[in-house]
């Protein structure tokens, strides 16, 4: 395992950074690739003394800005001959906040960290991946993307870029189920032009998991109080962190790619449920099936050709 290369986005603090600690324990080179560099050295000094591994190196990157992922990419380049696995886990989660915010390239800040940065930042490692001899990329998802079941919910495709900023309301939470989402659909895109360069792309559906407090922090008033009695609930952020290894490095999933896997690790599929108020229960409490609105190709492609038009 010692030759084997990851990168975590986001594994400063949360499920990041118990998965680094996991790949670290298991004797990978983990690169953590984080925004804020001076916070995330004292993790990564922890990260060594905790697991006895000194290969955990700490490269800055703001997801949010296309610049900074290709400084990134370039350093990363520098520094490997090849990438192993790629986890997109860092994301915008600012519950309740209700300004409109654009990123430094002019794109919704949540856009831009949770979907746009992931596909530039793939485009960028390709040639590194190609690489590995079993290249894995691993996108974190959400059950908020289980809203889209509503017929009527629709990722809001023409406010991406402040169309709208001044004229909707923001919300924070929907914005980022838009943005989880579009992630999924790029799961599934993505994973059909990499196959024939032998890299797999999943994405996995996670449940509530133990925020930190830095995180709850960051949300508005009530939702920091839902955040802290949900906490008490979540599960903790090592077993989505044996996930995400499980989904990364297992023979099980050599060979499996373009798929959501819930927290179970099972494959899920687009819903199969039809119309009705029991069928909808049904469709809610199954874990095994996601919104037929994910699998639309009109819509796939809608998600693809932006990222494309906008990274460009
Ligand atoms: N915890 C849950 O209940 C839950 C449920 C569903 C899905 N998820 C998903 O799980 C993943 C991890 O979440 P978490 O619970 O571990 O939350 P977290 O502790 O807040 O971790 C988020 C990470 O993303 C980083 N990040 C945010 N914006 C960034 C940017 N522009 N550039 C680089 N890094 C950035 C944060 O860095 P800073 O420290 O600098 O802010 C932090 O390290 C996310 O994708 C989230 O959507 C979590």
């Amino acid at each position: 395992m010692v030759n084997k290369i990851v990168v975590i986005t986001g594994a400063n603090s949360g499920i990041g950074k118990a998965a680094a600690i996991r790949f670290a324990n298991e004797g990978f080179t983990v690169v953590m690739a984080c925004r804020n560099v001076e916070r995330s050295k004292m993790v990564q000094q922890e990260i060594m003394e905790a697991t006895k591994n000194p290969h955990i190196d700490l490269l800055q990157l703001d997801i949010s800005s296309f610049q900074s992922i290709h400084q990134f990419s370039a350093a990363l380049k520098d520094r490997y001959p090849k990438l192993d696995i790629l986890i997109h886990n860092a994301a915008y989660l600012n519950h309740g906040e209700s300004n409109y915010l654009l990123s430094q390239d002019g794109v919704e800040l949540s856009f831009a960290t949770n979907t746009l940065g992931p596909f530039l930042l793939t485009r960028q490692l390709v040639s590194m991946l190609e690489k590995s001899d079993d290249a894995r990329i691993l996108h974190a998802c959400t059950t908020n993307i289980r809203h889209f079941f509503d017929p009527k919910r629709k990722i809001e495709f023409d406010n991406f870029q402040g169309e709208f900023k001044n004229e909707r309301p923001f919300k924070a939470y929907k914005f980022y189920g838009d943005t989880k989402m579009a992630l999924l659909m790029l799961t599934f895109k993505m994973a059909e032009e990499l196959k024939q360069k032998g890299i797999s792309v999943n994405a996995v559906q996670i449940p509530a998991i133990k925020l930190s407090k830095e995180t709850i922090n960051k949300f508005k008033s009530g939702w920091r109080v839902a955040a802290r009695v949900q906490n008490v609930f979540s599960a903790p952020r090592e077993t989505m962190a044996d996930t995400y290894f499980h989904i990364c490095t297992s023979e099980e999933f050599k060979n499996v790619t373009g798929k959501l896997l819930n927290d179970k690790r099972k494959i899920m599929e687009p819903s199969h449920y039809s119309a009705g108020i029991t069928q909808d229960i049904k469709q809610l409490m199954d874990q095994t099936v996601y919104p037929k609105y994910a699998h639309n190709k009109e819509n796939i492609q809608k998600v693809w050709d932006m990222c494309e038009s906008l990274t460009k």
